[in-house]
Protein backbone atom coordinates (compact mmCIF):
# COMPACT_ATOMS: atom_id res chain seq x y z
CA UNK A 1 0.00 0.00 0.00
CA UNK A 2 3.10 2.25 0.86
CA UNK A 3 5.91 3.07 -1.62
CA UNK A 4 8.61 3.64 0.56
CA UNK A 5 11.22 4.71 -1.79
CA UNK A 6 8.67 7.50 -2.68
CA UNK A 7 9.48 11.20 -2.55
CA UNK A 8 5.84 11.74 -1.25
CA UNK A 9 6.50 11.12 2.74
CA UNK A 10 4.75 8.01 4.39
CA UNK A 11 2.45 10.43 6.69
CA UNK A 12 1.10 12.08 2.88
CA UNK A 13 0.95 8.64 1.64
CA UNK A 14 -1.39 7.38 4.69
CA UNK A 15 -3.61 10.22 4.45
CA UNK A 16 -4.23 9.44 0.35
CA UNK A 17 -5.12 6.33 1.37
CA UNK A 18 -7.47 6.95 4.26
CA UNK A 19 -9.12 9.73 1.63
CA UNK A 20 -9.58 7.34 -0.91
CA UNK A 21 -10.79 4.88 1.39
CA UNK A 22 -13.25 7.05 2.74
CA UNK A 23 -14.38 8.98 -0.62
CA UNK A 24 -15.11 5.30 -1.68
CA UNK A 25 -17.15 4.86 0.83
CA UNK A 26 -14.83 2.35 3.08
CA UNK A 27 -15.77 4.56 5.92
CA UNK A 28 -18.76 5.80 5.56
CA UNK A 29 -19.75 9.42 7.21
CA UNK A 30 -19.43 9.54 11.33
CA UNK A 31 -18.48 5.53 11.31
CA UNK A 32 -15.42 5.00 13.50
CA UNK A 33 -12.08 4.85 11.14
CA UNK A 34 -9.51 1.62 12.50
CA UNK A 35 -7.46 2.86 15.76
CA UNK A 36 -4.00 4.08 16.13
CA UNK A 37 -2.68 0.83 16.96
CA UNK A 38 -4.75 -0.91 14.08
CA UNK A 39 -3.09 1.96 11.36
CA UNK A 40 0.50 1.30 12.51
CA UNK A 41 0.14 -2.44 12.31
CA UNK A 42 -1.62 -1.88 8.96
CA UNK A 43 0.64 0.12 7.46
CA UNK A 44 3.98 -1.40 9.60
CA UNK A 45 5.31 2.21 10.26
CA UNK A 46 5.45 4.18 13.44
CA UNK A 47 2.75 5.60 15.79
CA UNK A 48 4.00 8.99 15.38
CA UNK A 49 3.18 8.70 11.56
CA UNK A 50 0.01 7.53 11.73
CA UNK A 51 -0.86 9.72 14.14
CA UNK A 52 0.77 12.71 11.62
CA UNK A 53 -1.79 12.01 9.35
CA UNK A 54 -4.72 11.71 11.61
CA UNK A 55 -3.99 15.12 12.83
CA UNK A 56 -3.96 16.51 9.46
CA UNK A 57 -7.46 14.86 8.64
CA UNK A 58 -8.67 16.10 11.38
CA UNK A 59 -7.32 19.85 10.66
CA UNK A 60 -8.63 19.47 7.02
CA UNK A 61 -12.06 18.42 8.78
CA UNK A 62 -12.17 15.05 7.29
CA UNK A 63 -12.03 13.49 10.72
CA UNK A 64 -12.98 14.18 14.02
CA UNK A 65 -11.93 12.84 17.38
CA UNK A 66 -13.98 12.14 20.28
CA UNK A 67 -12.38 12.00 23.59
CA UNK A 68 -12.07 8.22 24.61
CA UNK A 69 -14.44 7.00 21.64
CA UNK A 70 -12.26 7.30 18.62
CA UNK A 71 -11.54 9.67 15.39
CA UNK A 72 -14.02 9.14 12.57
CA UNK A 73 -15.81 10.42 9.68
CA UNK A 74 -16.57 13.97 9.21
CA UNK A 75 -19.93 14.91 7.20
CA UNK A 76 -18.93 16.84 4.10
CA UNK A 77 -18.91 20.78 4.53
CA UNK A 78 -21.53 23.03 3.26
CA UNK A 79 -21.34 25.05 0.58
CA UNK A 80 -22.54 27.74 1.16
CA UNK A 81 -22.84 30.64 -1.72
CA UNK A 82 -21.62 33.70 -1.67
CA UNK A 83 -23.87 35.61 -4.59
CA UNK A 84 -27.08 35.91 -3.53
CA UNK A 85 -28.95 37.76 -0.30
CA UNK A 86 -30.38 34.32 0.83
CA UNK A 87 -31.58 34.04 4.34
CA UNK A 88 -30.45 31.36 6.72
CA UNK A 89 -33.77 29.76 6.69
CA UNK A 90 -33.60 29.35 2.60
CA UNK A 91 -30.27 27.69 2.76
CA UNK A 92 -30.86 24.90 4.68
CA UNK A 93 -34.59 24.26 3.17
CA UNK A 94 -32.04 24.46 -0.26
CA UNK A 95 -30.76 21.31 0.74
CA UNK A 96 -33.46 19.68 2.55
CA UNK A 97 -32.39 20.46 6.44
CA UNK A 98 -34.43 21.37 8.67
CA UNK A 99 -33.49 25.32 10.15
CA UNK A 100 -33.31 25.61 13.58
CA UNK A 101 -32.84 28.44 15.98
CA UNK A 102 -32.58 29.23 19.44
CA UNK A 103 -32.67 32.83 20.53
CA UNK A 104 -30.05 33.71 23.05
CA UNK A 105 -30.73 37.48 23.63
CA UNK A 106 -33.01 39.88 22.70
CA UNK A 107 -32.50 43.58 23.71
CA UNK A 108 -33.03 46.99 22.65
CA UNK A 109 -29.49 49.42 23.32
CA UNK A 110 -27.94 52.52 21.47
CA UNK A 111 -25.38 51.14 19.26
CA UNK A 112 -21.60 51.32 19.77
CA UNK A 113 -20.09 53.95 16.93
CA UNK A 114 -18.82 51.25 14.71
CA UNK A 115 -22.44 49.56 14.30
CA UNK A 116 -24.41 53.02 14.10
CA UNK A 117 -22.32 54.50 11.62
CA UNK A 118 -22.91 50.86 9.49
CA UNK A 119 -26.52 50.95 9.97
CA UNK A 120 -26.13 55.07 9.01
CA UNK A 121 -27.85 56.56 11.99
CA UNK A 122 -26.87 58.11 15.02
CA UNK A 123 -25.80 56.42 18.04
CA UNK A 124 -28.85 58.14 19.95
CA UNK A 125 -31.22 56.31 18.29
CA UNK A 126 -32.23 52.67 19.56
CA UNK A 127 -31.47 49.73 17.71
CA UNK A 128 -32.48 45.92 18.12
CA UNK A 129 -29.31 43.49 19.35
CA UNK A 130 -30.04 40.13 18.79
CA UNK A 131 -28.08 37.07 19.64
CA UNK A 132 -29.13 33.80 17.78
CA UNK A 133 -27.65 30.00 17.20
CA UNK A 134 -28.60 28.93 14.08
CA UNK A 135 -28.87 25.09 13.44
CA UNK A 136 -29.36 22.30 10.49
CA UNK A 137 -31.12 19.66 11.56
CA UNK A 138 -29.96 20.08 15.08
CA UNK A 139 -26.44 20.70 14.52
CA UNK A 140 -25.24 24.35 15.52
CA UNK A 141 -23.61 25.72 11.60
CA UNK A 142 -23.24 29.85 13.34
CA UNK A 143 -23.82 32.53 15.63
CA UNK A 144 -25.38 35.37 14.19
CA UNK A 145 -25.65 38.80 16.17
CA UNK A 146 -27.79 41.21 14.21
CA UNK A 147 -28.41 44.80 14.92
CA UNK A 148 -31.89 46.59 13.44
CA UNK A 149 -33.04 49.68 13.95
CA UNK A 150 -36.44 49.78 16.27
CA UNK A 151 -37.58 52.81 13.92
CA UNK A 152 -37.92 50.31 10.68
CA UNK A 153 -39.62 47.64 12.92
CA UNK A 154 -42.00 48.67 15.78
CA UNK A 155 -43.53 45.63 15.94
CA UNK A 156 -40.64 43.17 16.19
CA UNK A 157 -41.10 40.38 18.48
CA UNK A 158 -39.06 37.46 20.25
CA UNK A 159 -41.65 35.22 18.15
CA UNK A 160 -40.74 36.09 15.14
CA UNK A 161 -36.98 35.75 15.33
CA UNK A 162 -37.69 32.18 16.47
CA UNK A 163 -38.19 31.68 12.91
CA UNK A 164 -37.01 33.77 9.67
CA UNK A 165 -36.09 37.24 10.10
CA UNK A 166 -36.18 37.66 6.23
CA UNK A 167 -39.74 36.07 6.04
CA UNK A 168 -40.82 38.69 9.09
CA UNK A 169 -39.60 41.44 6.83
CA UNK A 170 -40.80 40.42 3.50
CA UNK A 171 -44.07 38.75 4.38
CA UNK A 172 -45.35 40.38 7.47
CA UNK A 173 -43.78 43.98 6.95
CA UNK A 174 -43.93 43.91 3.63
CA UNK A 175 -41.09 45.50 2.59
CA UNK A 176 -38.53 44.67 -0.40
CA UNK A 177 -34.77 43.07 0.21
CA UNK A 178 -32.51 45.12 -1.62
CA UNK A 179 -28.52 44.39 -1.47
CA UNK A 180 -25.99 43.63 0.72
CA UNK A 181 -22.33 44.13 1.48
CA UNK A 182 -20.38 41.13 3.05
CA UNK A 183 -16.95 41.29 4.71
CA UNK A 184 -15.24 37.89 5.06
CA UNK A 185 -12.48 37.29 7.54
CA UNK A 186 -10.70 34.02 9.34
CA UNK A 187 -10.99 34.03 13.20
CA UNK A 188 -9.89 31.71 16.17
CA UNK A 189 -13.49 30.65 17.78
CA UNK A 190 -14.05 32.48 21.16
CA UNK A 191 -14.44 30.92 23.86
CA UNK A 192 -18.35 31.54 24.64
CA UNK A 193 -19.06 30.93 20.87
CA UNK A 194 -17.05 27.49 21.10
CA UNK A 195 -19.70 26.51 23.81
CA UNK A 196 -22.91 28.05 21.18
CA UNK A 197 -21.13 25.75 18.31
CA UNK A 198 -20.09 23.00 20.53
CA UNK A 199 -16.76 22.56 18.91
CA UNK A 200 -13.47 22.04 21.06
CA UNK A 201 -11.12 24.92 21.10
CA UNK A 202 -8.59 26.06 19.79
CA UNK A 203 -11.06 26.18 16.56
CA UNK A 204 -11.57 27.66 13.32
CA UNK A 205 -14.22 30.16 12.43
CA UNK A 206 -14.93 32.20 9.91
CA UNK A 207 -16.57 35.67 10.53
CA UNK A 208 -18.89 37.46 7.79
CA UNK A 209 -20.44 40.63 8.57
CA UNK A 210 -23.08 41.26 6.09
CA UNK A 211 -24.89 44.76 6.09
CA UNK A 212 -28.31 44.74 4.14
CA UNK A 213 -30.33 47.10 2.72
CA UNK A 214 -33.89 47.60 1.60
CA UNK A 215 -35.09 47.73 -2.32
CA UNK A 216 -35.20 51.68 -1.13
CA UNK A 217 -31.83 52.21 0.15
CA UNK A 218 -32.53 51.99 3.71
CA UNK A 219 -30.35 49.87 5.73
CA UNK A 220 -32.08 47.39 7.84
CA UNK A 221 -29.50 45.11 9.25
CA UNK A 222 -25.74 44.30 10.06
CA UNK A 223 -24.96 41.26 11.00
CA UNK A 224 -22.48 39.80 12.52
CA UNK A 225 -22.21 36.07 12.31
CA UNK A 226 -19.76 33.05 13.21
CA UNK A 227 -19.55 30.24 11.29
CA UNK A 228 -17.44 27.13 11.72
CA UNK A 229 -14.95 26.46 9.73
CA UNK A 230 -15.34 22.83 9.84
CA UNK A 231 -18.49 22.18 8.47
CA UNK A 232 -18.46 25.57 5.78
CA UNK A 233 -16.61 26.17 2.77
CA UNK A 234 -17.63 29.21 0.39
CA UNK A 235 -18.15 29.68 -3.12
CA UNK A 236 -18.73 32.00 -5.75
CA UNK A 237 -19.21 32.01 -9.04
CA UNK A 238 -16.64 34.50 -11.00
CA UNK A 239 -16.38 35.69 -14.81
CA UNK A 240 -14.09 37.76 -16.68
C1 LIG B 1 -28.08 34.80 6.98
C2 LIG B 1 -27.30 36.09 7.08
C3 LIG B 1 -27.86 37.06 8.08
C4 LIG B 1 -29.36 37.18 7.96
C5 LIG B 1 -29.99 35.81 8.07
C6 LIG B 1 -31.51 35.82 7.98
O1 LIG B 1 -27.69 33.89 7.94
N1 LIG B 1 -25.90 35.85 7.35
O2 LIG B 1 -27.27 38.31 7.83
O3 LIG B 1 -29.87 38.03 8.95
O4 LIG B 1 -29.49 34.98 7.06
O5 LIG B 1 -31.94 34.50 8.12
P1 LIG B 1 -33.39 34.11 8.58
O6 LIG B 1 -34.33 34.79 7.64
O7 LIG B 1 -33.43 32.63 8.50
O8 LIG B 1 -33.58 34.62 9.98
Amino acid sequence: MLDKQSAIPIYVQIEDFLKEQIAQGVYPVKSLIPSERELTDMFGVSRMTVRQSLTNLVKDGLLYREKGRGTFVAEEKMEQPLNGLTSFTEDMKERGLVPGTKLISFSKIHPEPQIAARLGISPDELVYKVVRIRYADDTPMAIERSYLPVELFPTLTEEALQGSLYAFIEKQEKLVIGQATQRMEAALAKTEDAGYLQIALPAAVVLIERVSALMDGRIFEVVRSTYRADRYKFISEIGR
